[in-house]
C-alpha cells in the first residue's frame, strides 16, 4: 500500500475508536486529516462528539466537515486526543512538529486523559532523532537563542545543525501562536528526558517537539495490516 493508504487505514482505526459523547482532541497534519474526514462522515452519521482543534488547518478542515468544535478554556479536560507524529518510538516518545503545530498539540495532549498516535508504519524508529527536532522560539533574540541551543548541545555531547524553518516562499515560518521554528538535525536522541528538560530551560524556547508521557497508544499501518502499541 502507499503512504497515503495507510495513514488513512491508521485513521480509520483510530475513528472507530470514538464513541458518543467524547471530547476530543484533533490532530494536525496528513495523517490527522484522513482522521478529521473519517470522523466528519461518523458526524454526520449522527456520532455526537465535541472537539479541539490542534491547528487553525484542522479548525478549517473539522469545521467544514461539521464535526463540532470548541475551546479548551470551554472544555479544559478531554477524553482522547488522535493525532499524527513524526517519529515514535517503542517506548512511544514521540518527535512532533513537523507541520509547526507542535504547541498547540502538547497542550491538548496534557488536557487528554488519551492521546492516541495515528501513522504508517515508517514514523516507528529505534532511536528518536532522525527527523530534526522542531524547537518553537519567539523571535525576540533569535540569535541568543539560537546560540543557546547550540552551546547546549555541545555540553549534552550532541552534534547539531540548527535551521531556521522556512515557508514556500523562502521566508521565517510562523506558527499559529506567531512563533518561529528551529529545526535542530542531531541524528540521533539516546537521552530524549534529559534533552527536553534542558530544552525546556532556555529563555525564548516556547515549546519543543519531544512528547515523553503524553502518546498511550499507537496505531501504525504497514504493508501488512495495522499494529498496535500501548492501549488503543
Ligand atoms: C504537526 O505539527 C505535526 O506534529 C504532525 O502531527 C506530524 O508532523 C505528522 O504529520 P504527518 O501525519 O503529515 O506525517
Amino acid at each position: 500500500m502507499v503512504s497515503e493508504q495507510l495513514k488513512r487505514a491508521a485513521a480509520e482505526r483510530a475513528a472507530a475508536l470514538v464513541t458518543d459523547g467524547m471530547r476530543l482532541g484533533i490532530g494536525t497534519g496528513s495523517t490527522a486529516a484522513h482522521f478529521v474526514a473519517a470522523l466528519g462522515l461518523r458526524v454526520r452519521s449522527g456520532l455526537k462528539v465535541v472537539g479541539v482543534p490542534t491547528s487553525e488547518a484542522t479548525r478549517r478542515q473539522a469545521s467544514a466537515e461539521g464535526i463540532p468544535l470548541t475551546t479548551l478554556d470551554e472544555t479544559p479536560e478531554l477524553d482522547l486526543t488522535i493525532d499524527g507524529a513524526d517519529e515514535i518510538d517503542d517506548a512511544l516518545r514521540l518527535i512532533k512538529g513537523g507541520g509547526g503545530a507542535h504547541l498547540r498539540e502538547k497542550i491538548v495532549a496534557a488536557a487528554s486523559a488519551r492521546m492516541i498516535v495515528i501513522a504508517d508504519g515508517s514514523k516507528l524508529v529505534s532511536t528518536l532523532g532522525r527527523f530534526p527536532l522542531p524547537i518553537e522560539v519567539v523571535p525576540f533574540g533569535l540569535k541568543a537563542t539560537e546560540i543557546a541551543l547550540a552551546t547546549l548541545f555541545d555540553d549534552l555531547g550532541l552534534e547539531g545543525v540548527l535551521s531556521l524553518r522556512k515557508d514556500a516562499h523562502g521566508t521565517a515560518f510562523v506558527t499559529d501562536g506567531g512563533h518561529l521554528i528551529l529545526d535542530a538535525a542531531l541524528g540521533r536522541i539516546d537521552r530524549p528526558e534529559a534533552l527536553a528538560d534542558a530544552v525546556n530551560r532556555i529563555p525564548g524556547v516556547v515549546e519543543h517537539g519531544l512528547f515523553i508521557g503524553l502518546c498511550t497508544g499507537a496505531i501504525l499501518a504497514t504493508g501488512d495490516g495495522l499494529v498496535e502499541l500501548g492501549q488503543v
